[in-house]
C-alpha cells in the first residue's frame, strides 16, 4: 500500500441487521480495544435504521460509520430515499455509492451516481465510488474499459475537503468466494489510479482505492498488499465481529 494513503476497512452490511446485530459492533470495539491500534481507518455501512443507534456504539471506539446510498437532493418529496444531510445528521461520515447492486437492482447509472457523490460531498460526507466489470465483460476482455467509462462519469469534478475513495469490486467476486488473480487485481487497481492522477493530479495520487469482492480474513493478507490497494470494501465477512477484526488486522 502506498504509505501516505491511510488505508480504509469499510463493512458494507448491505440489507443486513436489525437491533440484534448491534452487539456485533459491540464485540468488534472490545476486539479492538483488547488489540494494537489497527493501522486503518475503520467503517461500518449499515442499513440507514441502524446508522444512528450503531453509530452511539461505534464512535466511542473510533470506529466510524457511513450510508449505502444517498438521493441526489438533500430533501423532498422522494418516498423511500434518504438525503445526504440525513446520513450525515445519523453520525455519518461516509456514504457508498453506485454499489453494483444498486447498479443493477435500481438502474443506476454512472451519471446519477456522480450527482449523488456531488450530494454527499455537499453534505461533508467521504463517497465510496464503486466501480467494476461483470463476468461476462472480463471475459471478452472489456474489464479495464467498462472500469475506465464508470469512473469516468461516476467520479465528480470537484471534491475538495472530504475527498473520495474508489472501490474497485468486480461483480462476479461479490458473494461468490471467487477473486480476481492478484495480478488482475494489480493491473486494475494501477489503471484507476492513473485515471485519477490524469484528472486530479496529485489529489488522485491520495485517493484510497479499495478492493471488493469475497475479502475474507483468509485472503486479505496477501490482497490488501497489492500495490494500490489502499484497503476493502468487504461485504459478508463485516457482520461478524471476529471475521471483519481479522481482516483490520491484516492491514
Ligand atoms: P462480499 O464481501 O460479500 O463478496 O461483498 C462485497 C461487496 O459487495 C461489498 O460492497
Amino acid at each position: 500500500m502506498a504509505d501516505k494513503i491511510t488505508p480504509l476497512i469499510a463493512g458494507n452490511w448491505k440489507m443486513n441487521g436489525t437491533s440484534a446485530s448491534l452487539a456485533e459492533i459491540a464485540r468488534l470495539a472490545g476486539l479492538l480495544a483488547a488489540g494494537p491500534p489497527p493501522r486503518c481507518t475503520v467503517l461500518i455501512c449499515p442499513p440507514a435504521t441502524l446508522l444512528a443507534p450503531l453509530t452511539a456504539i461505534a464512535a466511542p471506539a473510533g470506529i466510524l460509520t457511513g450510508g449505502q446510498d444517498c438521493h441526489p437532493r438533500p430533501s423532498g418529496a422522494h418516498t423511500g430515499d434518504i438525503g445526504a444531510p440525513m446520513l450525515a445528521d445519523a453520525g455519518a461520515r461516509y456514504v457508498i455509492l453506485g454499489h453494483s447492486e444498486r447498479r443493477a437492482d435500481h438502474a443506476e447509472g454512472s451519471e446519477l451516481v456522480c450527482s449523488k457523490a456531488a450530494a454527499a460531498i455537499g453534505a461533508g460526507l467521504t463517497p465510496i465510488i464503486c466501480v467494476g466489470e461483470t463476468e461476462a465483460e472480463r471475459r471478452s476482455g472489456d474489464a479495464e474499459r467498462v472500469v475506465a467509462t464508470q469512473l469516468a462519469a461516476s467520479v465528480p469534478g470537484d471534491w475538495g475537503g472530504c475527498g473520495i475513495a474508489v472501490a474497485y469490486e468486480p461483480v462476479w467476486a461479490i458473494g461468490t468466494g471467487l477473486t480476481p488473480t492478484a495480478a488482475d487485481i494489480a493491473r486494475m487497481h494501477a489503471t484507476i489510479r492513473q485515471l485519477l492522477e490524469a484528472r486530479f493530479g496529485a489529489a488522485g495520487a491520495g485517493v484510497p482505492i479499495l478492493y471488493g469482492g469475497s475479502l475474507k480474513p483468509g485472503n486479505a493478507r496477501d490482497i490488501l498488499a497489492i500495490e494500490n490497494v489502499n484497503g476493502g470494501l468487504v461485504g459478508g465477512a463485516s457482520l461478524l465481529a471476529n471475521d471483519f477484526h481479522a481482516i483490520i488486522s491484516a492491514v
